[in-house]
């Protein structure tokens, strides 16, 4: 059964993930984020799992793509932060834990990790990538895509400039780490991993609703810091900020995220 337990979710993400106020909803992801899932399928092909073979998905929201995992014959576990989002995973019959993913609890048992759209909430990396690569097997493959340095860079610029209009400094209360291929390159190297491919890929993406539809799901943490009776003013400042830039004549949104997709693998000596 899907649990909404709001006040769970938000103490969850104040204490450990540093994304303060942002929450995550099954319901409301599944309304407004379901691209998310679809646009990963690329991560499939890369990471090709077996029948047989053992795999964590770090990250794994409701399970949508851990579901095609598993669907390959492999032994799939899947972790995610927020409680509500496992529950759904679980309700999809998938071996689903809540795990902070600066703390992965798994020694040398996997053949392979996928991971998408979920380290960019994630702004420790080295933490991340040193329980990766402890979870992985020697020989194991690591597969990502996260949003790289200029993801959401309009709709973010959007925000820090309706924040900074009432005195609030957005970039600080920021919950998303989206590196350079250079940056994430050097850390995965510095942990041991052989980076097999890593690149930048625009990928201009429609919104299957409306922008503040977009910006309550996935921009929660820069409203939270703003006073409550603020925030819809704010939202529909944000929203006629980016119009001209992301609202197409067609009558949809594309937003401009950016891409940071990776191949790394763990030596069979290590
Ligand atoms: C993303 O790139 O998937 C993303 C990151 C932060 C907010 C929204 C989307």
């Amino acid at each position: 059964m899907v649990q909404n337990n709001a006040d769970e979710n938000f103490s969850r993400n104040r204490t450990k993930q540093g994304c303060e106020g942002q929450r995550w909803f099954a319901d409301r992801y599944a309304r407004n984020a379901r691209f998310v899932a679809d646009l990963g399928a690329p991560l499939l092909d890369m990471l090709a799992p077996r029948a047989g073979e053992r795999i964590l998905d770090l990250g794994c929201g409701d399970g949508a793509l851990t579901l095609r995992i598993a669907e390959a014959g492999a032994e799939v576990v899947a972790v995610d932060f927020a409680a509500d989002q496992i529950s759904a995973a679980r309700a999809l019959g998938l071996d689903a834990h809540v795990m902070d993913g600066h703390a992965l609890k798994f020694d040398a048992e996997f053949d392979g990790i996928l991971t998408n759209a979920a380290l960019h909430w994630m702004t420790r990396p080295d933490a991340v990538i040193d329980g990766m690569w402890r979870a992985l097997r020697s020989g194991g493959r690591l597969v990502g895509e996260m949003g790289a340095a200029g993801n959401v860079a309009t709709i973010f610029n959007a925000m820090v400039d309706a924040m900074a209009r009432r005195g609030v400094e957005g970039r600080a209360v920021s919950p998303w780490y989206f590196p350079t291929p250079e940056d994430y390159r050097a850390r995965l190297e510095a942990a041991g991993f052989e980076v097999e491919a890593i690149e930048l890929i625009p990928r201009p993406t429609v919104l299957p609703g409306k922008m503040e539809a977009w910006l309550e799901t996935f921009g929660e943490a820069f409203l939270h810091a703003m006073p409550e009776e603020d925030r819809p003013a704010i939202l529909a400042e944000i929203t006629e900020a980016v119009r001209p830039t992301l609202f197409e004549p067609e009558g949809r949104w594309v937003a401009d995220y950016v891409r940071l997709r990776f191949r790394a693998r763990k030596p069979e000596a290590a």
